[in-house]
Parts: C-alpha cells; sequence; structure tokens
C-alpha cells in the first residue's frame, strides 16, 4: 500500500486533498455543492453571501472571450439567513463547507460573519475582492489598512478560521496579503477575477451591461501564479491559489509557487464536476512520480534555489 496522501491543513482545517470550487461557481444551492464533493472536492465554497438577498446585475453578466470568460453577476445571492439552513444540510451530508461572505460595512461583514460561523461552517472566506464594484462596497481590498479593519473586525466573531480572498486589480497584491496578516486572516485566497471588458463590434456597444467584468480561466492564470509567488515571499500564513486551473499541471503550478491548496472556478464551468477527480488524481501521480510523500512536500519548491 502507498504511504502517499492527498490530504492538506489549512490553518488548521484538514480536507482530504488540496482542491475546492472557486466562489460563485456552483456554490448557490446545497444540492450543487454536494455534487462538487461528489466530483472528488476536498472541501466546498457557497457563493458570496450578504447580509440580505441581492438581485445582481441586469443580464448580460457573462461573456466568453479568448482564453476564459468575462462576468459581472454584481453579487446575486439569496442572503446569509436563507444559506443557514444549507449549510446544515451540507454539514449533515458530510461535505466540508467554507463560507464566501461580503458586506458593504465593517458592520455588515462582521454581522453576516457571525451568522454563518455560528450555522457551523468549517471555514469563512472574506471577499475582499468583488471587481464589479458594488457601489457601496467602495474599494475594499485595494487598502491595505481597510483589508487589516474588516479582517480584523470579523476575526474578533469568527469561531472558524478565516480566509481572505484578495482582488489582483492592485499595484501591489502583497502589501495588501499583509494587511489581511495583520489583521489577524488565517489564510489568503489569490486571487479574484481581473478587470476587463468587450465590445460588440456590430452593436458599437460594450457587451456587459455593467461595462466591465471579471476576467477568469486561462488568461488569469500567469496573473494569478504571480500573485501567489509574491504573496508567499511576504506572509507565513497558508494560500489558496485560484485563477485559471484548468487540469493537475496548473495546480501543481500553484503548489509549487506556494498554495497549499487550489480553488477552481471557469472549468468547473465548462467541464463539470469531474475535474476535481482529475486534477486530485493528477496531482497523486505528479507526487508519486516524483517521490514525493504528501502535497505539502511541494508547496513552495519552485522558490528554493
Ligand atoms: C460566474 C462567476 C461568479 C463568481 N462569483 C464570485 C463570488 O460570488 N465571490 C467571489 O469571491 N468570487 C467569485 N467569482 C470569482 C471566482 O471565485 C474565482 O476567483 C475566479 O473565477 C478565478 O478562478 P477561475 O479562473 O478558476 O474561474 C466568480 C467567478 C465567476 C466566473
Amino acid at each position: 500500500m502507498s504511504q502517499l496522501s492527498l490530504a492538506v491543513d489549512i490553518a488548521g482545517l484538514r480536507l482530504r486533498n488540496p482542491t475546492m470550487n472557486a466562489a460563485g461557481v456552483l456554490g448557490i444551492s446545497g444540492p450543487l455543492l454536494k455534487r462538487v464533493y461528489e466530483g472528488g472536492a476536498g472541501a466546498v465554497v457557497t457563493k458570496s453571501l450578504g447580509p440580505v438577498p441581492r438581485e445582481g446585475h441586469h443580464n448580460p453578466t457573462l461573456v466568453t472571450v479568448e482564453g476564459g470568460v468575462l462576468n459581472a453577476m454584481g453579487l446575486p445571492n439569496p442572503g446569509a439567513d436563507y444559506f443557514v439552513d444549507v449549510i446544515r444540510w451540507l454539514k449533515g451530508e458530510g461535505v466540508p463547507v467554507v463560507a464566501s461572505f461580503f458586506g458593504a460595512t465593517i458592520e455588515e461583514f462582521r454581522d453576516v460573519a457571525c451568522t454563518l460561523s455560528d450555522a457551523g461552517v468549517d471555514a469563512l472566506e472574506l471577499n475582499c475582492s468583488c471587481p464589479n464594484v458594488v457601489e457601496e462596497m467602495g474599494m475594499l481590498g485595494a487598502d491595505c489598512l481597510n483589508t487589516e479593519a474588516v479582517t480584523a473586525a470579523v476575526k474578533e466573531v469568527a469561531k472558524t478560521p478565516v480566509f481572505v480572498k484578495l482582488s489582483p486589480n492592485v499595484t501591489d497584491i502583497s502589501e495588501i496579503a499583509r494587511g489581511a496578516e495583520r489583521g489577524g486572516a488565517d489564510a489568503i485566497t489569490a486571487c479574484n477575477t481581473l478587470i476587463g471588458m468587450a465590445v460588440d463590434v456590430d452593436m458599437r456597444r460594450p457587451i456587459l451591461a455593467n461595462t466591465t467584468g471579471g476576467l477568469s480561466g486561462p488568461a488569469l492564470k500567469p496573473v494569478a501564479l504571480r500573485c501567489v509567488w509574491e504573496i508567499a515571499k511576504t506572509v507565513d500564513i497558508p494560500i489558496i491559489g485560484c485563477g485559471g486551473v484548468t487540469n493537475w499541471r496548473d495546480a501543481v503550478e500553484f503548489l509549487l509557487c506556494g498554495a497549499s491548496a487550489v480553488e477552481i472556478g471557469t472549468a468547473v464551468m465548462e467541464r463539470g464536476v469531474e475535474v476535481f477527480g482529475m486534477v486530485v488524481e493528477g496531482i497523486r501521480s505528479y507526487l508519486e512520480v516524483n517521490g514525493f510523500k504528501e502535497v505539502k512536500d511541494i508547496v513552495g519548491l519552485a522558490h528554493e534555489t
């Protein structure tokens, strides 16, 4: 029997393997999230949940572009209170749950974190980075001081590890990560989408109703890898890589750059939940072929000279 283990520990949260879905992809209902887990993910991440239900932006909210997808959903979600029962159901089914959440003010972030934490989630993922600037949120996550303040407020009420998910749309992401770490973040998720746009040449108008949207998928991967690389050189807390993971090679690249786990979004929309099993099996073979025993043996290896 092989001694090889795919289990990872992220700030005390033990997962059977280092994969999760990215927030917003299949994260809106209990049965869909259960399918993500059955597809092989180590844990599931909910859609970002706010203090009240939100409809989000008007259509079109999604457009395929070269190398990925642009979305401007505008954080549609049923609200944290509604999700309490969904979380309890998932926990009853044995699924580890990470709740992604947001607020418009520090108080809202704290209240939503409290609701989700009390519901029994395994970890919270503070969405500090939605690029579809929802007006009342301002530019949270673009400044290390407000990132530190909101993280500290959430940490006061959280009963679980808090992951802080950062935006790549900043000058120096490692500075923001340092702010999150100072605020008490248990891990950093890097990264959210990159702001972009697409134009309909016949209509001579932007395609998305919101004009701009967040770029995800393979085109985002080099940027996300660079973010993980820089953050790994700056903070001591674990990192969860996210952005353009489509296959096991992509996942291994993130691990080598310093991520302890990866989240997968666009590839799940395009290939289904089977992508988790394929990525996990690929990581397993990579470890086996190269003589490693655990995922953590390769975390950050690309930094060694
Ligand atoms: C349709 C869609 C909805 C998303 N919704 C959220 C969200 O609610 N909260 C969040 O933090 N990120 C959201 N994201 C960003 C993803 O979680 C992820 O950071 C991004 O898509 C990059 O990963 P990928 O290239 O694997 O898709 C969304 C992405 C897509 C494509």
